[in-house]
């Protein structure tokens, strides 16, 4: 439909709920850089990055965005833009070097001096205790595949509470942990890089624990006042057509992508066809002990959902999809020639219709829709927050020192009209989180995808606005978006 410009519609807003956060997300290791100062030893993204042929041009995190020292001018970015919440992560190699033992003071005064200076500026915290950067020590005693690591992370989470509990207003356990189990040991283009599917789903398994032992380390450290989540990057899966063979497909993507961590952490336990899927790859009766469930289903506030493109599954007899195998060598996070997908070794992938961003993700806001509102009914109660969402465009900074974005200012606000609808359907939307702030270190394609609202041009560290970064700021100020886009 096309509208005069003069038509009433033309003008209209949709507006957000009073107290929505407009917010922007980072990671430590993607913009933080000064990778050995003040006691931080490495991660295994420093030792990943740093291992010739994993990450694009070689390119690794120890300068990234220098927010370590820049962060002043940063939240001054933050305060422009109108953000009234920022979501960062918390690098634990800075804050327990080893993994075990006495935090180090030197490492939580940066978060102490960040956070202060966020709140001073009335911007309300959301710290993440894990954005994929395990110590390096803690991955030589086994990683995430041994149980030793969940209970580590219990350790580290009481420390960060003790000393940033009073400044914190919602606290992220883990950030998209099928990234760190299934991309980190299953496909292994993501660090430590392990290519084996019981380590995997090993891995999966202790990513909950951890997550449980965090909850209640966080609940003991801050029994009135914690706010509670976790990050999961949901996938939205659809079948490619509604015939059995191809929604069993869907069905088996579903159990390894999602309900590897819903099943435990929001609906009692590990589903049935998940272990059956994958009882050839790993020993569930001896993985998972008694108790296990019950620690991982703690009660939390907030459900972050990340979401940035829809996942088309079929069964084989379609040609034009990929296997699972093939699919990995033209991930978008990186080319393997292992699956991410343990227990769906027969589905095959199809790109789904419609435009691209330059990750060759499709553009498709209707997935964020349907993941908000199936989470909402499936979670009464339970607080959604879109802890990340954006799009990385080829952005060009003209002669007068300018980037005009537009594809994704029209992807913002598309995927922002999705969370509208979801909310005017019922679901309790809290919050939106654009990935990102800033360029920065995008895993393994180093620095050549840029997903920032705010430009770095790496040579000077020079931030620039975006004009999206202005579109958003007008966004958050008016807690509303027009209900149509004008794309000029
Ligand atoms: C998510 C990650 C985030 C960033 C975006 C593009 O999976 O959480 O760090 O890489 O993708």
């Amino acid at each position: 439909m096309t509208l005069a410009p003069n038509s009433p519609d033309a003008t209209a807003q949709l507006r957000f709920p009073t107290g929505f956060h407009w917010g922007a997300a980072t990671a430590a290791y993607q913009i933080e850089g000064a990778v050995r100062e003040d006691g931080r030893t490495p991660s295994i993204w420093d030792t990943f990055s740093h291992t010739p042929g994993k990450v694009h041009a070689g390119d690794t995190g120890d300068v990234a965005t220098d927010h370590y020292h820049r962060y002043p001018e940063d939240i001054a970015l933050m305060a422009e833009l109108g953000l009234t919440a920022y979501r960062f992560s918390i690098s634990w190699s800075r804050v327990q070097p080893t993994g075990r033992g006495p935090a180090v003071e030197r490492g939580l005064d940066f978060y102490r001096r960040l956070t202060d200076q966020l709140l001073e500026a009335g911007i309300q915290p959301f710290a993440t205790l894990y954005h994929w950067d395990l110590p390096q020590e803690l991955e030589d005693r086994g990683g995430w595949p041994e149980r030793d690591t969940a209970e580590r992370f219990g350790e580290y989470a009481a420390l960060a509470a003790e000393a940033l509990g009073d400044r914190v207003a919602v606290w992220t356990t883990l950030n998209e942990p099928w990234c760190s189990a299934f991309l980190g040991y299953g496909s292994g283009v993501h660090a430590p890089g392990r290519t084996n599917p019981r380590d995997a789903l090993r891995a999966a398994h202790h990513l909950n624990l951890g997550h449980g032992r965090a909850v209640a380390a966080l609940r003991a450290a801050l029994p009135d006042s914690a706010q509670l989540a976790i990050s999961l990057n949901l996938h939205q899966v659809r079948a490619l057509s509604a015939e059995p063979a191809d929604r069993e497909a869907a069905r088996r993507v579903d159990a390894v992508g999602n309900r590897i961590f819903t099943g435990p952490l929001l609906h009692g336990g590990y589903p049935d066809d998940l272990r059956r899927d994958t009882a050839h790859l790993v020993d569930w009766a001896e993985l998972v002990r008694p108790g296990d469930e019950q620690a991982i289903g703690a009660p939390i506030d907030v459900l972050g959902i990340n979401y940035y493109t829809p996942t088309l599954v079929s069964a084989p007899q379609h040609e034009a999809g990929l296997s699972p195998t093939e699919a990995a060598r033209h991930d978008a996070h990186g080319a393997s020639e292992h699956s991410p997908w343990p227990g769906s070794e027969s589905v095959l992938f199809h790109l789904p219709p419609g435009g691209t961003t330059e990750m060759g993700w499709a553009i498709d806001p209707s997935g964020l829709y349907d993941l908000l509102t199936e989470a909402g009914r499936a979670n009464p109660g339970l607080a959604l927050m879109v802890t990340e969402n954006g799009a990385a465009f080829p952005d060009v900074l003209t002669a007068e020192g300018a980037v005009h974005d537009p594809e994704r200012i029209a992807y913002l606000h598309s995927h922002l009209a999705a969370v509208h609808r979801a909310v005017a359907d019922g679901a309790d939307v809290r919050g939106y989180f654009l990935w990102s702030l800033l360029d920065n270190f995008e895993w393994a394609h180093g620095y050549a995808k840029r997903f920032g609202a705010v430009y770095v041009d790496y040579a000077t560290q020079r931030r620039i606005p975006k004009s999206s970064a202005h579109w958003y700021a007008r966004t958050a100020r008016h807690n509303a978006i027009d209900a149509v886009h004008d794309q000029g």
